[in-house]
């Protein structure tokens, strides 16, 4: 039942500020300035003698893991990374017994995953899983965990579940760095963040004409780049994916930092960029990159707090604290994404060679 959408698609991003809304309740401790995770087996003992972590995920999960390492390492300062969880099989990986491993998955079943999962439960490994899919195969085989609480997505391409799931990646990080390290102070100011995410994503979702009619001017597109910085790539990565698994344009993601070292040689009026340029201590470095582009004539779509001046277009998005505005970024292209392949008449619900799950290797 698609609720009066035309696409399952759509459904899923139209529901996100219930489904953030979901994945918080219950969890927030005003009193502790923390929040609590019932499923997470871990005791603060535990916690505290945590070296590293590492994020195993496959496409949006793996990209959902890589803002999740940043909100950990911010927040818990804890060193944390991400890696696809197929490479990470295949390449006979140090097992550390002072590190966690998280294996994030929306359906639980993803083959590469549960894969690693228990190569490294079979090497004594502690393992936590980020999942939306109750009972799922990775949930059961996991130590404990965060359920996402998405709720069913039934389109092909992720979106709400990787929204929730980087919610709950800032659940975690907010807790291990409340046992760790991180201030009252600082975990009031995260928590009244997370409270802010769902009025300010249904204020996104507010923006969807404008962003359908300036979709219609990249529809036609070959190729497009995707660049952000830090917080920003990380959005650029899941954004360039979400276009061309429904679109079929081709995107790539680059650093900002990297384009010079390069992907530059590209820029010209025909090939469009979309920047990622919140209001943070980037901001400079963020708009010098838009510089270089403009005087490469190319084009610029900019996903920001503010218009901005090198930029063709601008979609605006709410401010929120600095660690958690990539959850915002992410949205308004996933409409952008969503309306340059209707344009384009693809259909959106089943782009072509895909499945929902890859339950084989
Ligand atoms: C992209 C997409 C895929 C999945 C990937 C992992 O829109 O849906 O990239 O994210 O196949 O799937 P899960 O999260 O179920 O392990």
């Amino acid at each position: 039942d698609m609720g009066g959408h035309d696409t399952y698609m759509h459904k899923e991003i139209s529901e996100q500020p219930d489904a953030v809304d979901r994945v918080l309740r219950g969890r927030i401790d005003d009193r502790f300035s923390t929040v609590h995770l019932g499923g997470l087996n871990l005791d603060p003992r535990e916690a505290r003698t945590i070296r590293r972590i590492k994020i195993l995920g496959c496409g949006t999960s793996y990209h959902a893991g890589l803002i999740g390492a940043s909100l950990i390492e911010g927040m818990a300062r804890i060193p944390a990374d991400a890696e696809p969880a197929s490479e990470f099989r295949y390449r006979n990986p140090v097992v550390d017994p002072d590190t966690l491993y998280i294996a994030v998955s929306q359906s639980g079943e993803t083959y590469d995953v549960l894969a690693a999962v228990q190569e490294l439960k079979r090497k004594g490994a502690r393992v936590l899983g980020v999942v939306n899919v109750v009972g799922s195969a990775i949930a059961r085989e996991a130590d404990g965990g965060v359920y996402v609480h998405a709720g069913p997505e039934v389109c092909v391409v992720s979106t709400k579940c990787f929204t929730n799931t980087v919610v709950a990646f800032a659940l975690l990080a907010l807790h291990l760095g409340r046992i760790r390290d991180l201030s009252v102070t600082d975990g009031k100011r995260i928590i009244e963040g997370l409270r802010k995410l769902p009025a300010q994503i249904e204020e996104i979702l507010k923006t969807e004409d404008e962003i359908k009619s300036i979709a219609a001017e990249y529809a036609g597109a070959q190729s497009m780049m995707f660049i952000g910085r830090v917080r920003g790539y990380p959005v650029a990565l899941e954004a360039s994916l979400k276009l061309k698994e429904i679109s079929y344009i081709h995107a790539e993601a680059y650093p900002a930092s990297e384009l010079k070292h390069g992907p530059l040689a590209l820029i010209e009026p025909a090939l469009p960029t979309v920047a990622i340029v919140p209001d943070d201590d980037l901001l400079e470095k963020n708009r010098a990159a838009l510089e270089e582009i403009k005087a490469r004539s190319g084009r610029i779509l900019a996903v920001a707090h503010q218009p901005q001046a090198k930029a063709d277009h601008t979609i605006v998005v709410p401010k929120n604290e600095d660690e958690l505005d990539p959850i915002l970024m992410g949205i308004p292209l996933q409409l952008f994404a969503y309306h340059t392949a209707l344009a384009m008449g693809r259909d959106i619900d089943k782009p072509r060679n895909l499945a929902k799950s890859v339950t084989v290797e």
